[in-house]
């Protein structure tokens, strides 16, 4: 590691503006009496971040003094971490990333336009806007090459939407986080290239804004990454639903919304099967289920569409008997299959149990 040395012009002296003493306050009561000296990575970010994103010696030996720690052990670790700036940096302070999967997606062009742009690497341009260095893997190899700046990622960037992007900062124009391509989170370049038929859309969009399988539509049985995305689907296509009914309608007014009551029993057919088998079922699940006049796996195994919405959306969480895919276990735990862990039973249909 190279040496790393305070600034030579150092403030005068250092304090937490009141809002940032009272979250210090709160950090520091996070910790047991005694050990408050953990909170200092959190104060001394806090305090950088006050201080225009660089750690001046009064803000480190303020930190000290806060926890009761020795001022060398604070310097210690402000100097160790690379986070931490000891000199002034730009308003808008560039963080390159030049690991490798960044390197060979064409970071040395980035850096050689902040060199060309900004100046050299740690040299504050002169109108106090922009200064860079470049940095070790900020964790967004997926869409490299990328740099931070301040707080925000920039993500998918060639020189010339770097060099756009400098200039609407420079300029105070807004300016788009994230992907610079239109990428969501970390999908494939060219879009998606898997659980694209699961709606029977491109994908493109994501499997949120993918529509739900039709009324009563049978389910395939999914794979645990599939289930949740499925279940995302479903519980956005409810919210868009239960959002046009009037406020203070109730449980059973958004389920009727949004599927159909299942079938009910009087009562049990001799002894009620023990639904807590059922994983993401417990004991007031359970209860609901009966007051439901749910009793029995293989009622809950002929659950079509509609009904997991109905059911889902009462017991007030929509997606989530798709995401633990209740249809399928009590599939499963009706024909004998085993239970709770969900071992057998992403091998039977999720729709109507099979006789
Ligand atoms: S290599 Fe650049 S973010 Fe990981």
């Amino acid at each position: 590691m190279s040496v790393r040395r305070l600034a030579d012009e150092q403030p005068p002296s250092f304090e937490f503006t009141p809002e940032n003493r009272a979250w210090a306050e709160q950090e520091v009561a996070k910790y047991p009496p005694g050990r408050q000296a953990s909170a200092v990575l959190a104060l001394l970010w806090r305090a950088q971040k006050q201080n225009g994103y660089w750690l001046p010696r009064p803000a480190i030996e303020k930190v000290a003094t806060m926890l009761d720690m020795p001022n060398i052990r604070v310097l210690e670790i402000a100097t160790f971490y690379t986070m931490f700036n000891l000199a002034p940096v730009g308003r808008h302070y560039v963080q390159v990333c030049g690991t490798t999967p960044c390197m060979l997606s064409g970071s040395d062009a980035i850096k050689a336009l902040c060199r060309k742009r900004i100046g050299e690497e740690g040299h504050v341009s002169g109108d106090g806007m922009f200064s860079w260095s470049e940095v070790e893997c900020l964790g967004a190899c997926c869409n490299a090459p990328m740099v931070q700046i301040n707080d925000d990622y920039y993500e998918d960037l060639t020189p010339e939407s770097f060099s756009r992007l400098l200039d609407d900062l420079a300029n105070g124009r807004p300016v788009k986080t994230g992907s610079q391509i239109g990428r969501v989170s970390s999908e494939p370049v060219g879009g998606l290239t898997a659980l694209t038929t699961l709606y029977g859309v491109d994908g493109r969009d994501g499997p949120s804004a993918a529509p739900a399988p039709a009324n009563d539509q049978a389910l395939a049985p999914l794979d645990e990454a599939a289930a949740h995305a499925h279940a995302e689907a479903e519980a956005a296509h409810i919210a868009a639903t239960l959002a046009t009914l009037p406020a203070g309608a109730t449980p059973e007014q958004k389920a009727d919304a949004v599927g159909a009551r299942p079938p009910a029993l009087e009562g049990p057919r001799g002894s009620p099967d023990d639904l807590q088998r059922i994983k993401g079922v417990g004991p007031v699940n359970e209860q609901r289920l009966h007051e439901l006049g749910v009793f029995h796996f293989d009622q809950i195994a002929g659950w079509g569409r509609s009904e997991i919405r109905w059911v889902g959306t009462y017991l007030s969480f929509p997606g989530r008997v798709d995401r633990e895919q209740w249809v399928a276990q009590a599939a499963s735990l009706a024909t004998g299959g085993r239970s709770k862990d969900g071992q057998t039973h992403t091998h039977l249909p999720a729709g109507k149990i099979e006789t």
